[in-house]
């Protein structure tokens, strides 16, 4: 899979004041900018043609920190979301970039962690027969999509925000589609609320009986990034791991340069521009070690 659509936009409303101000995307989880997390998954997974969903207000900020992406050995092209459409609507939004081929989205808000995040992807793309999402054990499941199971633990639907959910297993914010989404979304209507739902077009999928819930288990970090205490939290746990051992997580020029997308000049330029910053004297002490891990 080459093709992944990052949707950045939102207004961030459980953030106000300071999402009155900036986009939610650009507040740091402890040492990068949010969208710096979010854009590394879709690296890690080897998407490298990026479609970057914002507001028209937020793509000169989105442009300042990637460009055309060849910072990072990607391409990355901007697309307009003014008016809260729904996550799905940016499927529509995204038509001539998906053009013939199966693509990501990935929520540019969304925080994973874990040694083998690696493989599961690699293993997502793989089995990919129509969708594939992962579900997430949590406690507060009437916040997000939610998996339903019949009894005889079969899925049996995913419903939106349900006030009495029927399990604790939550959609996360990372899809993969084969291109037949790009059809299948003109089937789908908008919900109460105006928005054209991701659910909607996962529970089609899993009508043709072409949707896999892939399980992510204990050893899987899924953050909540939308409240000030979820990014307490989620700076929080990034803290503690980069300064234990001193290596960054979701780094997405280091990444790049692990990946050879970007040789040393490149990433020697990345780290100039970031200057005095912790990050860029990371990214200068990379360029320096041979020891790959
Ligand atoms: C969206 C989706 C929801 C999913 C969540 C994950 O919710 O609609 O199904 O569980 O992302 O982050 P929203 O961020 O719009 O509340």
């Amino acid at each position: 899979m080459k093709k992944g659509i990052l949707l950045s936009g939102g207004y961030g409303t459980r953030l106000y004041p300071t999402t009155l101000a900036m986009n939610k995307h650009f507040l740091n989880i402890y040492s990068k900018p949010m969208i710096f997390y979010s854009i590394s998954i879709l690296m890690l997974a080897n998407i490298k043609e990026i479609l970057i969903i914002a507001f028209s207000k937020d793509i000169q900020s989105y442009k300042k920190l990637f460009g055309n992406g060849e910072r990072l050995g990607v391409k990355i092209k901007y697309e307009i979301q003014d008016f809260p459409g729904g996550i799905a609507e940016s499927i529509k939004i995204a038509d001539k970039f998906i053009g013939n081929d199966d693509f990501s989205l990935m929520l540019g808000d969304n925080f994973f962690y874990s040694e083998n995040l690696t493989k599961i992807l690699s293993a997502a793309v793989k089995k990919l027969s129509g969708a594939v999402v992962f579900a997430y054990y949590v406690k507060n499941a009437s916040e997000y999509g939610i998996i339903e199971f019949d009894k005889n633990k079969k899925v049996k639907s995913i419903k939106e925000k349900p006030k009495n959910p029927n399990s604790n297993f939550a959609v996360t914010g990372l899809y993969f589609y084969k291109n037949v989404a790009k059809k299948m979304i003109s089937k789908i209507k908008p919900s109460k609320r105006g928005e054209l739902e991701i659910s909607s077009l996962n529970n089609l999928f899993l009508k043709n009986n072409k949707l896999d819930v892939e399980i992510l288990g204990r050893g899987v970090a899924w953050l909540d990034t939308g409240s000030y205490e979820g990014l307490l939290e989620a700076s929080n746990f990034v803290y503690s791991i980069e300064k234990r051992q001193t290596l960054l997580i979701n780094c997405p020029e280091e990444i790049a340069y692990r990946k050879k997308w970007i040789d040393k000049k490149m990433l020697l330029k990345s780290a100039n521009n970031y200057k005095n910053s912790s990050y860029g004297k990371y990214l200068l002490r990379i360029s320096k070690e041979s020891l790959y891990y």
